[in-house]
């Protein structure tokens, strides 16, 4: 069978020691490193600019751009942090990555530390995930032991110190700014932005927040060059990337597929909605991004075009829902999840999210009228644009989308004083139909 998949960060998963050092080098690892050692800092930062690699933690930024605002020759320390909080409903890629190949993610920190002339780098992890820290701990100790890390690392002279935070487990502090509070002991909680963090970031200095796929993705680009990177994608969208899929499909996983990839493609692959079902509705990436429905099954997942079709890329978290799920149920759980994870800095996120709630549960429970739908979008549009940060302005998708596209779904509910789904039909448990 042809297959879209580029299996470079996930190549080895299936080998039931990829986690160790060994697996990593014995299938080729860190040698970009010594490639990349050989080069001037600059040229590691101009590798990363040719090479397009955007910010695989949801917005998209490029890499090798942000790389290249760090100021050099300031008398300031420069730190990395990898923001390795990953809690968005949907999102589950970085933890495979960190519990299959950690190393990937340690390669990728020495490189881009010495890029931006850092000595000290630090990975956010939230902290609920132990044995995902303990395998990262594991792995740090391992590549300290052999030289990877340290002093005079592989007898070049560069020294980098490598520390694993564990988060309290908030969904606020993979905010790169609330990170970066909470990695100093504070509350997590955004900052005002500008100053951005490649100005004034961790202890006031210059600092650059990468995701762990970002990151981890720096040695397949430094040992192939940028040029073979570039071949994958779609104009503006390059490389390729994890597409998580979850819910009601058949082989749930992670599939490693160039950006531009279809969910058409990606369900070829995963075999399918779950027997017996048809799609109804998706997210593109994650809790946060506009829903698609199965209108949308060809559309090119990368950046520009999910956006043309109304929606984000975030980060490629695909979670699949069949036509026993209840639409207003699913956005009503997520919303709780936002008012559960504001952090109260604001008011239209703290006040608004509450408020979306009661208006979410009172339609769930066929109380609502057409006319709060009207009142739910008002409040979500004046949450959007208001909040102090992008945790706020997430909460209007998902409910702006929903009435969109199943607007009768809600006005069912009404009509029949409740909800019509039968709530255990959309349990993954739940019996075949005869
Ligand atoms: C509420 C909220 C949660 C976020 N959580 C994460 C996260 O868990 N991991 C992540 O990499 N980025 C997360 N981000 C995005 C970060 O602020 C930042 O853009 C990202 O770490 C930059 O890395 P990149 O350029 O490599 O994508 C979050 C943003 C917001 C607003
Ligand atoms: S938008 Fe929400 S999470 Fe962000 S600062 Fe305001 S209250 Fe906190």
């Amino acid at each position: 069978m042809s297959t879209v998949l580029t299996p470079e960060l996930s190549a080895y998963w299936d080998e039931p020691d990829s986690f160790t050092l060994d697996a990593y080098r014995r299938n080729g690892g860190y040698q970009a490193l010594r490639r990349a050692l050989a080069l001037e800092p600059d040229q590691v930062i101009q590798t990363l600019k040719d090479s397009v690699l955007r910010g695989r933690g949801g917005a998209g930024f490029p890499t090798g751009v942000k790389w290249g605002f760090i100021p050099q020759g300031d008398g300031k320390p420069h730190y990395l942090v990898v923001n390795a909080d990953e809690s968005e409903p949907g999102a589950c890629k970085d933890m495979p990555t960190l519990l299959n190949n950690p190393q990937a993610l340690i390669e990728g920190i020495v490189i881009a530390a010495y890029a931006i002339r850092a000595d000290l780098a630090f990975i956010y992890i939230r902290g609920e995930v132990l044995h995902v820290v303990r395998r990262l701990h594991h792995a740090v100790a391992e590549a300290r032991e052999a030289g990877l890390l340290g002093q005079n690392i592989l007898g070049s002279g560069y020294d980098l110190e490598v520390v694993v935070h564990a988060g309290a487990g908030a969904y606020i502090c993979g905010e790169e700014t609330a990170l970066l509070d909470s990695l100093e002991g504070y509350r997590g909680q955004p900052r005002l932005k500008p100053p951005f963090p490649a100005i004034a970031g961790l202890y006031a200095a210059p600092t650059v927040v990468n995701n762990v796929e970002s990151i981890a993705t720096v040695p397949y680009i430094l040992f192939n060059g940028a040029d073979e990177f570039t071949k994958y994608g779609t104009e503006k969208s390059k490389g390729f990337g994890l597409f998580s899929l979850s819910g009601h499909v058949t082989t749930p996983g992670q599939y490693e597929a160039p950006l531009g990839t279809t969910l058409r493609e990606l369900l070829g692959l995963a075999g399918g909605i779950r027997a017996g079902h048809r799609l109804k509705f998706w997210t593109p990436g994650g809790s946060s991004t506009p829903l698609f429905t199965d209108e949308h099954l060809d559309v090119p997942l990368d950046y520009e075009h999910v956006a043309a079709a109304g929606s984000m890329l975030g980060t490629r978290s695909i979670q699949l829902f069949d036509e026993t799920t209840c639409v207003v149920r699913v956005v009503l759980r997520w919303i709780e999840f936002y008012q559960h994870e504001s952090c109260g800095k604001c008011t239209p996120c703290r006040e608004g999210s509450y408020w979306v709630v009661q208006m979410l549960h009172k339609l769930e429970q066929g109380e609502g009228s057409e006319a709060d739908l009207e009142k739910l979008l008002d409040i979500c549009s004046n949450i959007t644009g208001r909040a102090f940060c992008a945790l706020g302005d997430s909460i209007e998708a998902p409910v702006k989308s929903s009435i969109k596209y199943f607007r009768d779904e809600y006005i069912e509910h009404q009509r029949r004083g409740g909800c019509p789904f039968d709530p255990a039909a959309s349990t993954l448990f739940a019996m075949e139909p005869a």
